[in-house]
């Protein structure tokens, strides 16, 4: 990670929490285990953790004092584990990635609380040191006579949600590589999945040319789903063969360096879109399109989103599936029968990054709102997925409450034809500018036309 960059994010947020009286600290967390066995989860540092200290070190800690700055904290292997997991990194090695001018073994820690008795403490990153002290070598807070400021650790670790909103350059070229793996696994995917293949053969495929083209791990559960699966939002794949006439939705994406793309295409499993599908496809395309076209500085998300439901109801009036003005079936929510999730969200450390709502908006209960995962104006730097999606959901569609309640507003005998169709969702990584939007995967093709050129490549000779 770029020093420079790193030391001038600490600046920043220091200048923001303003005059602090009180330590902070950081932790990064500890490996979870798998239970009732001796392995452990693929570990994750805590977000605000690697934001602050560049590293990924489990059971380390970063700590901020108002008079002396920023001190890590650092696990150092002892004998068992350098015989089982290796050496730890030197300190000074780390703090050289870190950018830092102390870096400490974690036994330092406790002597570094004890000195902050009596004052308050935040606690941000990991909550695991309260219940789990020895893991960073410590007693308990409360045997150390200190006590965690809850009110204030909120307060202070709101604005690190807010300044990870607009990404830096290290940040931007980390997301760009994510974007890069992905387009290049899901390229892959386009070209190779044939009629026979099971969901989980084409996630296998996907993956290996994530990894092959750099990727660290998934940025999240790799989503195939063919056929009715495809309406499942975050479906996992299985055995289930892709069959001819069907469609396959695929949102899967890679994580480089911590920082996450997120990316789906929906393609047919044959050589072309059919009948209805094409139509559904074209209506998200421009959905999408339109979308993106309009995301730029001080453009509310929400707004974007609404606009992208309204356009969805049109098409589906259109197409006969909806009844009405499409900005009344908008107010009474008809579109979410088929648009059940949000236009997309905030993307970095977390596929659902932080920060996605203003300070003082809540989410909504709305069935149309609920699932708006961002609800903020756009700001240059902030990256968003634009992710719009048409559905035929069992779950919805067949709710007998749902059908009396919207009994004018659907066209059922026709959506009752379409229960297997599945989903169709196209989603693109979008980096705000200055003056508009650029697409960070705008490499990986959507048009109709252009993913039937790759399907072509894929079919049996
Ligand atoms: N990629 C899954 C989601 O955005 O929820
Ligand atoms: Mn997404």
């Amino acid at each position: 990670m770029d020093p420079e960059q790193l030391r001038a994010r600490r600046a920043r947020i220091e200048s923001a929490w303003g005059g602090l009286r009180g330590p902070v600290v950081i932790p990064s967390g500890l490996p979870v285990p798998v239970e009732g066995t001796d392995q452990f989860h693929d570990f994750h540092a805590h977000n605000e953790h690697y934001y602050l200290a560049g590293t990924q070190l489990t059971g380390s800690v970063l700590a901020f004092d108002p008079r002396e700055g920023w001190t890590l904290f650092a696990p150092v292997a002892d004998e068992d584990e350098r015989i089982w997991t290796g050496d730890s990194e030197p300190l000074d090695a780390i703090a050289g990635r870190a950018a830092l001018e102390r870096v400490r073994g974690t036994a330092a820690l406790r002597g570094w609380l004890e000195a902050h008795r009596g004052e308050p403490l935040a606690l941000l990153g990991s909550t695991d040191i309260l219940h789990h002290p020895a893991g960073y070598a410590m007693p308990s807070l409360r045997t150390l006579e200190l006590e965690v400021d809850g009110e204030r650790s909120s307060r202070l670790a709101a604005v690190i949600a807010e300044a990870r909103r607009a990404k830096d350059g290290d940040e931007l070229a980390k997301m760009r590589e994510a974007a890069r793996q992905s387009v290049a696994g899901h390229l892959l995917a386009l070209r190779t999945a044939r009629a026979g293949m099971t969901e989980r053969r084409l996630q296998v495929e996907l993956e290996a040319e994530f990894f092959r083209h750099g990727a660290a791990r998934t940025a999240y559960g790799s989503i195939v789903g063919t056929g009715p699966n495809g309406a499942v939002l975050h479906f996992s794949p299985t055995q289930r063969e892709l069959r001819d006439g069907d469609i396959v939705l695929i949102d899967a994406a890679g994580e480089h360096e911590g920082y996450a793309a997120d990316v789906t295409r929906t393609f047919p499993v044959g050589p072309r879109f059919t009948g209805i599908q094409r139509d559904l496809y074209e209506l998200v395309l421009a959905t999408q399109e339109r979308a993106i076209a309009k995301a730029r500085p001080g453009k509310e998300y929400r707004e974007l989103h609404l606009e992208a439901a309204e356009q969805i109801a049109a098409g589906l009036v259109d197409l006969g599936i909806l009844r009405g003005a499409p900005q009344d079936l908008v107010e009474r929510d008809a579109h979410a029968l088929f648009f059940p999730h949000g236009l997309g969200h905030m993307l970095g450390l977390a596929t659902h990054d932080a920060g996605g709502c203003l300070a003082g908006r809540a989410p909504s209960d709305r069935f149309g709102l609920k699932w708006l995962r961002a609800d903020l104006p756009l700001q240059p730097g902030y990256v968003v997925t634009i992710e719009p999606g048409i559905y035929f959901v069992r779950a919805i569609l067949e709710d007998p409450a749902r059908r009396e309640r919207y009994r004018d507003d659907v066209a059922w005998e026709r959506v009752d034809e379409l229960l297997d169709f599945g989903g169709i969702r196209i989603e693109d990584d979008v980096l705000i500018t200055p003056d508009g939007a650029e697409v960070l995967t705008a490499a990986l093709p959507k048009s109709a036309a252009a993913i039937e050129a790759l399907r072509q490549e894929a079919q049996p000779a």
